[in-house]
């Protein structure tokens, strides 16, 4: 019997079956894409699976039209691997020429998560912003923003919160018990401000009227669908409607979801070499058998083995990648060999990045309260 899955904005457990997902929230497989989407590795190797309306930001790119990437993060745990993975992508869509929104989720993290307003600055700074500048984010074309501070522009922040409230009569109960399950005031409002975060770039006190695209993992869809229904119902403003498009989850090392709040499932940013080994050797779940001697006969299984997972979000060169495969099916590869492949992957990256996260810190104040 399958295991049953929960995938909603709150909750991600089970053995997620991504094309029943794609049935029931009725998304779309992503086509063929222009080759120039072949030089990110989540593209090229269909990490990023389903989209809505993605076809607009396709034009926008022909047409060298702009277009906005707008998405969010909430500042709670540490920002590790699968974090980062998504980082690439916000780079990838800057250096295409989109303008960036990201909005800091503090105000949702006080309803949702209790979170106080400082502590949610102090990790959105030290841990999120910190790293996205070391993985390449530039200042230009970026603005980063808090829900609970959108501008030291007036104007700009007025129009921000306006379009929350404007957006407030086109919402019925109904929806909002559908997306938050259990509905309190503070979450209404942290839904109609996540509306606000993916339809206030098309403003006139912004971009005025662009394509906006938000890429998410299949847990937010909920919100998504929310925002295109408030967007469809408004008639003043009026928006062009919202494109998205969604990527697998990077899997937990230990088999499972990849959790702040586990430190089993996942490699932060900021471990050191002995950490990234040690959790490699203990937690990696293994598709491997159980003996040297079975392994060599029937061969591992890397379909479910988590080593090798990471690499297809690690390892650039996809002729590597195959022979890694192959080797660890036949059985020619060990599971402690393919570790080993994973740790130097990673340590290697991890080298690098912590060296650039240093020289981060002092670029902070070029991407905040524009
Ligand atoms: N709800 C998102 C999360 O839990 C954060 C978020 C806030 C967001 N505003 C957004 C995501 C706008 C995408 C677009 O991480």
């Amino acid at each position: 019997m399958k295991e049953k899955f929960v995938v909603t904005p709150w909750e991600v457990k089970g053995n997620i079956d991504y094309d029943k997902l794609i049935k029931e929230f009725g998304i779309q497989p992503v086509g063929d894409l222009p080759s120039i989407f072949n030089t990110n590795l989540l593209f090229r190797r269909k990490k990023i699976f389903a989209q809505r309306d993605f076809s607009r930001i396709l034009d926008a790119i022909k047409q060298k039209k702009p277009f906005v990437m707008m998405t969010g993060l909430m500042p709670t745990g540490k920002f590790h691997i699968g974090h980062a993975i998504l980082a690439q992508q916000f780079v990838f869509y800057q250096n295409l020429g989109a303008k960036l929104y990201i909005a800091v989720a503090d105000i949702e993290a006080y309803h949702a998560r209790e979170q106080s307003l400082e502590e949610s600055r102090e990790k959105a700074i030290d841990q999120y912003i910190t790293n996205y500048i070391a993985l390449g984010l530039k200042p230009k074309n970026c603005e980063i923003y808090f829900q609970s501070q959108r501008s030291k522009d007036g104007k700009k922040s007025n129009a921000y919160y306006r379009l929350q409230n404007l957006l407030a009569r086109h919402a019925t109960y109904n929806e909002f018990r559908a997306v938050y399950g259990e509905i309190t005031p503070g979450k209404m409002l942290s839904g109609l401000l996540q509306a606000s975060d993916m339809l206030h770039p098309q403003l006139q006190e912004f971009e005025g009227p662009v394509p906006v695209v938000v890429p998410v993992g299949v847990d937010q869809d909920p919100h998504i669908r929310l925002a295109r229904d408030l967007a469809s119902r408004i008639k003043t403003p009026k928006f062009i409607q919202i494109s998205s498009t969604y990527h697998f989850f990077v899997p937990g090392l230990n088999g499972g979801k990849m959790s702040s709040s586990d430190p089993t499932s996942f490699i932060a940013l900021t471990d050191d070499e002995k950490t990234v080994a040690k959790k490699v050797m203990k937690y990696a779940f293994s598709g491997g058998q159980p003996t040297i001697e079975e392994h060599r006969k029937k061969g591992g299984n890397p379909d479910i083995d988590v080593s090798y997972q990471w690499l297809t979000f690690f390892e650039e060169d996809d002729n590597k990648l195959k022979r890694i495969y192959e080797d660890y099916k036949s059985g020619k590869l060990l599971t402690g060999e393919l570790k080993q492949i994973l740790i130097e992957k990673l340590t290697k990256f991890l080298k690098d990045h912590q060296q650039k996260r240093e020289k981060a810190k002092d670029q902070i104040d070029k991407f905040l309260f524009k």
